[in-house]
């Protein structure tokens, strides 16, 4: 497979088929991935990957904790206020979302249900951990994205689907009595990972992206 056709297969699965994943093939992702760069070589990112029993008792006491009124993240995982134009492709991305899940902007209850499947993973059978020392600062915080992004292309290699979730740094506690992130490691997010339902409404999304000149300025060409 090339890169760019990683690359542009990728998007944000959030509906997935019952169908486990092979251990295997998880581990050999992480084996790859550690070849991402980070400054200094540092290699800030630390991975938790979870699948079977562990997973199914993460998910249950999900779904008996999720409630209307979310904790509040380990860190602010966005600026309050966002300015423009961020803000703007922030909100198109959530009405899109629920656009393709049929769930007007009146029915909050529905959202919030909606939200809640964050927490059940949509479904995957298999996720991620990724946290890293409560020390690193915002350069390391760049590396793990990188090495995330090195992860999610090579699950396309192998034929799996992604959605990488910042909301579980809101839950650090209920994960920690499953899984042993240490205390002085901050929860990142995770990575749902497994096989696509492409019946699932929610993958009908097709995310937008700002116009080139909006991001990208050319020097000399
Ligand atoms: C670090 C990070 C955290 C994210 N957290 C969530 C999340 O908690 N829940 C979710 O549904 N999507 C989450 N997303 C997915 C983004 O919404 C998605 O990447 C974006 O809308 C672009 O769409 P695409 O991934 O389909 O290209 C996250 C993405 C990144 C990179």
């Amino acid at each position: 497979m090339e890169v760019r056709e990683a690359v542009l297969r990728r998007r944000s699965v959030r509906g997935f088929l019952p169908k486990p994943v092979d251990p295997e093939t998880l581990r050999r992702v992480i084996a790859i991935a550690t070849r991402a760069p980070s400054g200094g070589n540092v290699q800030p990112w630390h991975v938790a990957a979870v699948i079977g029993a562990p997973l199914a008792a993460l998910k249950q006491a999900m779904a008996e904790s999720y409630g209307a009124a979310e904790p509040e993240p380990e860190y602010a995982i966005y600026p309050s206020p966002l300015p423009e134009p961020y803000r703007s492709r922030r909100f198109a991305n959530g009405e899109q979302l629920y656009a393709a899940l049929g769930i007007p902007r009146a029915e909050k209850a529905a959202r919030l249900c909606w939200l809640g499947q964050n927490y059940q993973f949509f479904g995957a059978p298999a996720a991620f951990f990724i946290h890293t020392p409560r020390f690193m600062g915002a350069p390391q915080w760049a590396d793990l994205g990188m090495w995330m992004q090195t992860v999610m292309l090579l699950l396309i290699e192998e034929g799996l689907t992604s959605c990488a979730q910042e909301c579980w740094s809101r839950y650090p506690g209920i994960v920690r009595r499953f899984i042993p992130i240490p205390e002085e490691h901050v929860l990142f997010a995770a990575i749902a990972i497994g096989f696509e339902d492409e019946a699932a409404p929610a993958n009908a999304l097709r995310t937008d992206r700002a116009p080139l000149g909006e991001v990208a300025t050319f020097h000399g060409f």
